[in-house]
């Protein structure tokens, strides 16, 4: 059975003692994930060790990176290789973040890349996608969602996906209060899955968690997490709240 995950994305926000604390009171409520459930914490870089110690001897608890380089070492002043992520003991990367994609010109064929990367030393990617309110607009978005997939995942084998995260935050509602209701997320994660079962058949489709991003709060994490395509959350600004983000781990299936 593929994983339900409620992933905090605290984005470039609170100091160490604030993440610490905000870990640390967390704990209760990861403490109650069962065996097909997790909940990665990703945060700034400078705090994946502390957060990773913090995390020690924990199960289906997990710390992640906000990004990392699409080169695996050399002469790339202030970038972060996915080696050196490895070896302090990273679980997963989020790759392409819609945040990176608009203010650091990532491209698909550059998310590819980090992907590959990502694979090569261990890591798990959590491969962000999704549109902007002009393609909603338009009605476009399924074909959109579909080639950033495509151009970004589909050079993978099914071994490779097999058990991969991906999360769809629709640009619109990230960080506007505006949710996708739950029939507007559970409609394109299923059209997600039909591409990926289309390009390597049902039983793969199925091991792949697809997350829902864009104002995931306790209030509406319920309703979300219950459609059958959609295997939990990418969260921000609810994620820096303990009372908020404890009530989206326990909405999960
Ligand atoms: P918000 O939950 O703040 O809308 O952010 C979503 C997001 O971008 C998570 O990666």
């Amino acid at each position: 059975m593929r994983k339900q995950i409620a992933a905090a994305n605290w984005k470039m926000n609170l100091t160490i003692q604030q993440g610490e604390t905000l870990v640390n009171e967390l704990m209760e409520a990861t403490g109650e994930l069962n065996e097909t459930q997790a909940t990665v914490f990703a945060v700034p870089f400078p705090y994946l060790v502390n957060v990773k110690n913090i995390l020690a001897g924990k199960s289906h608890v997990f710390v992640a990176a906000q990004n990392c380089y699409n080169k695996v070492s050399g002469a790339f002043t202030g970038e972060v290789s996915v080696e050196i992520l490895k070896s302090i003991g990273t679980d997963y990367v989020i790759v392409g973040h819609s945040e990176r994609r608009e203010y650091f010109n990532e491209s698909n064929q550059v998310l590819a890349e980090k992907i590959d990367l990502c694979i090569e030393y261990g890591l798990k990617p959590i491969f962000c996608c999704g549109e902007a309110l002009e393609v909603r607009e338009a009605g476009t978005q399924n074909s959109f969602v579909e080639s950033q997939i495509k151009e970004s995942l589909f050079h993978l084998t099914a071994e490779q996906l097999t058990g991969f995260v991906i999360a769809y935050e629709p640009i619109w509602a990230i960080g506007t209060g505006k949710t996708a209701t739950s029939a507007q997320a559970q409609e394109i994660h299923a059209y997600i899955r039909s591409v990926l079962a289309q390009g390597y058949g049902n039983e793969v489709a199925e091991s792949i968690s697809i997350l829902y991003g864009g104002s995931v709060k306790a209030a509406n994490a319920k309703e979300i997490f219950s459609q059958p395509d959609v295997d939990g959350g990418l969260v921000g600004g609810a994620s820096l709240m303990a009372t908020e983000f404890a009530a989206i781990i326990r909405s999960l299936k």
